[in-house]
């Protein structure tokens, strides 16, 4: 369970920026461990390095600093991808041919031998729900087919680990819920999920885990639980007190709903959040739960990256 199935130190890219143009550093320092059996997301806005990072795990493009293993071999080398699968951004296959045909292709490229290509294709598109498109042309899908067709050439040789970048994007959404219960599928059967996003509801809902990239550097990670829990504050329910009443402290917001009212508590020790409680005590506040407050992964998200800019 603990087996690091990606694992990255200190990575970085430093793209030249061609003629006469800066150079740009797309990613910066970037540490990362990915265990078997996860889903793992890496989220982060338009530009700030999760296609760049997954070239480098996969070798397409060389880091200018730092190193990474996948399933354990150092990447770049073939050992290092033997056992992963990838369904790249904006990937395209040939209009003109098939699903079958265009499985078959990749069936091919990736040595299958003949005997098993066409029963290797046939059950794939039955796994990604496409059996019976096998004999469409390509070119006639919808982007949400498409992905799935991505999905089914990316699932050729049951592979460990399967990296998909932007598996959503552009897909409508039943299309996108297509795409995320093959994700759970493939997690339950054990396979390692490493997806890039930057639809942060589509993280939360199919993710374990993830980790939040701007500007090429990693600003925050944690599991969904963790990364929508707001720091500093917390939801107490209790009976309701008029909110013109003096004794409500500062910081303290209230819902008046009857019969239970929600108080937002912003205190940032234990021990301020017991005196605000006491004064909502003594202002004659019944309590009968306090909670962490929670905020969606999309919040957490604007302000974890805003903390990130300010600290710079
Ligand atoms: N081949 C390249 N040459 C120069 N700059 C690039 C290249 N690929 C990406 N970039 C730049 O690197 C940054 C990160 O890009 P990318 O990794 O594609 O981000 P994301 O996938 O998060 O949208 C962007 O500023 C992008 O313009
Ligand atoms: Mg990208």
């Amino acid at each position: 369970m603990h087996d690091p199935v990606v694992q990255a130190t200190s990575l970085g890219k430093q793209y030249s920026g061609g003629f006469r143009a800066k150079p740009i550093q797309a990613l910066s320092d970037f540490s990362l461990t990915v265990h078997r059996g996860e889903v793992f997301g890496l989220l982060g806005p338009n530009g700030a390095g999760k296609t760049t990072f997954i070239k480098a795990l996969l070798g397409v493009i060389r880091p200018t600093s730092g190193s990474a293993t996948l399933l354990g071999q150092p990447i770049g080398t073939p050992a290092s991808r033997f056992r992963v699968g990838y369904l790249p951004e904006q990937h395209r296959f040939p209009g003109y041919l098939t699903a079958v045909q265009a499985l078959d292709l990749y069936a091919r490229l990736s040595g299958h031998d003949a005997p098993s290509r066409k029963s290797e294709s046939v059950r794939l598109l039955g796994r990604v729900g496409l059996a019976e498109w096998a004999d469409t042309k390509v070119k006639k899908f919808s982007k949400g087919m498409m992905q799935r067709l991505g999905l089914a050439q990316a699932l050729m040789g049951d592979p460990e680990l399967v990296i998909l970048d932007e598996p959503t994007d552009g897909v409508d959404p039943i299309g996108r819920r297509e795409i995320r219960d093959l994700v759970t599928w493939l997690s339950q059967s054990g396979t390692t999920v490493f997806l890039n996003s930057h639809l942060l509801s589509e993280v939360e809902m199919v993710c374990t885990r993830a980790a939040i990239l701007n500007d090429g550097k990693l600003v925050g990670q944690g599991s969904i639980a963790e990364l929508t829990t707001a720091p500093a504050a917390y939801e107490a329910q209790g009976t309701p007190v008029d909110a013109g009443l003096p004794g409500l402290p500062d910081g303290v917001t209230h819902d008046g709903e009857l019969p239970w009212a929600t108080y937002r508590i912003h205190a940032d020790s234990p021990e301020e959040l017991t005196a605000m409680l006491g004064q909502l005590i003594k202002a004659g506040v019944t309590l009968r739960q306090v909670t962490s407050g929670k905020r969606t992964l999309e919040q957490a998200f604007v302000e974890i990256v805003a903390d990130a800019e300010a600290a710079n």
